[in-house]
């Protein structure tokens, strides 16, 4: 079956942004979907303001879950973490001018990364983040939103 990508979504495939890892991390999250056997990892670098001053990822996922992560890092740095929390898995497909219906749920994996990152950077400093929810490691029950 032919896929019809965004080329925005080719681009971000081709050439993704902020991959790799942030030593001593302000936060780190991992999730992974079961469903597909697909993990993705989040890195945080956060300011004593709060506001994300680097973000990175690796993965062992699908090319949407890798574009979706790439354009996902790129939104959240220089944002706060209230702000990063907004950012979500339908802006980022928003802003790759979409994906194909199947492949949605690949968009959850960087969401809930990027959650999961700032979980910890909040365990690690003994804050809340207003709306922020315990990340789940396996994310495949999750309905596509
Ligand atoms: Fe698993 Fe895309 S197929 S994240």
């Amino acid at each position: 079956m032919a896929m019809n990508y965004s080329e925005k979504v080719m681009d971000h495939f081709n050439n993704p942004r902020n991959v790799g890892e942030i030593e001593n991390a302000s936060g780190c999250g991992t999730v992974g979907n079961a469903m597909c056997g697909d993990i993705m990892r989040v890195y945080l670098d956060i300011d004593d303001e709060g506001v994300i001053q680097d973000a990175k990822f690796k993965t062992f996922g699908c090319g949407a879950a890798i574009a979706t992560s790439s354009v996902a890092t790129t939104m959240i740095k220089g944002k706060s973490v209230e702000e990063a929390l907004r950012v979500t898995n339908k802006a980022v497909m928003e802003a790759l001018d979409g994906l194909p219906p199947v492949k949605v749920h690949c968009s959850l994996l960087a969401e809930e990364a990027i959650h999961a990152a700032l979980w910890d950077y909040a365990q690690k400093n003994g804050i809340r983040i207003e709306g922020l929810q315990k990340p789940k490691d396996d994310i495949s029950d999750r309905g596509v939103a």
